[in-house]
């Protein structure tokens, strides 16, 4: 069976943050990692062990919307289903902490992440042209939305 994604919280913040500079170029530190997961309504979930996490998702839970802020897998470990499922695992923890939508911000160019939230139904709500460098040329930022409880009914 294939292993569920477990909360994280600080004691993994270092494991997280190595994770993160083998995935983005501008990687967050363990204190960056601390400093978020600190934060009320933020929380991590986490695939494998440290010091060699699989992989792992931070997201913010508040006003009744969700929004992710991070998420990466271990290059080693890619398109073997790892993303999709903290995806999917972050989106059931938001709508469980009783958001009705969860955001996310991701690059133009960023071709692995927008087929994966496409495929879990996320859709397009905003662009924000230059939001990110790239070998210092601006690209731009998808905001992606996913909706994940229908509107309350008016009685
Ligand atoms: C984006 C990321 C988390 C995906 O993780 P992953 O474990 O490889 O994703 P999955 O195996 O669950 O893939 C799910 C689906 O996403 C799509 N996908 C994933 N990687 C892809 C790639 N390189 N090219 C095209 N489609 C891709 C596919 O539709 C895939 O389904 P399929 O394998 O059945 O075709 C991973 O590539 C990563 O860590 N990237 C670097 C960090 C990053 O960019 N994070 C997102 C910031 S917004």
């Amino acid at each position: 069976m294939s292993e569920a994604p477990r909360p994280a919280g600080a004691e993994l913040a270092a494991a997280m943050a190595a994770l993160h500079a083998r995935a983005f170029d501008e990687p967050w530190d363990e204190a960056a990692m601390r400093e978020l997961l600190a934060m009320p309504g933020t929380f991590a979930l986490a695939l494998g062990q440290a010091p060699a996490l699989s992989g792992f998702v931070m997201f913010r839970i508040g006003g009744g919307e969700a929004e992710i802020l991070t998420i990466c897998v271990d290059p080693a470990l890619r398109r073997a289903g790892l993303g999709r499922r903290l995806a999917e695992a972050a989106a059931a923890h938001a709508m469980a902490g009783g958001a009705e939508a969860i955001f996310l911000e991701v690059a133009d160019d960023n071709e692995a992440a927008l087929r994966l939230y496409e495929g879990i139904g996320f859709y397009l709500v905003g662009m924000r042209p230059g939001y990110y460098r790239r070998e210092g040329a601006p690209v731009a930022a998808r905001t992606l939305k996913l909706d994940l409880a229908p509107p309350a009914r008016p009685s």
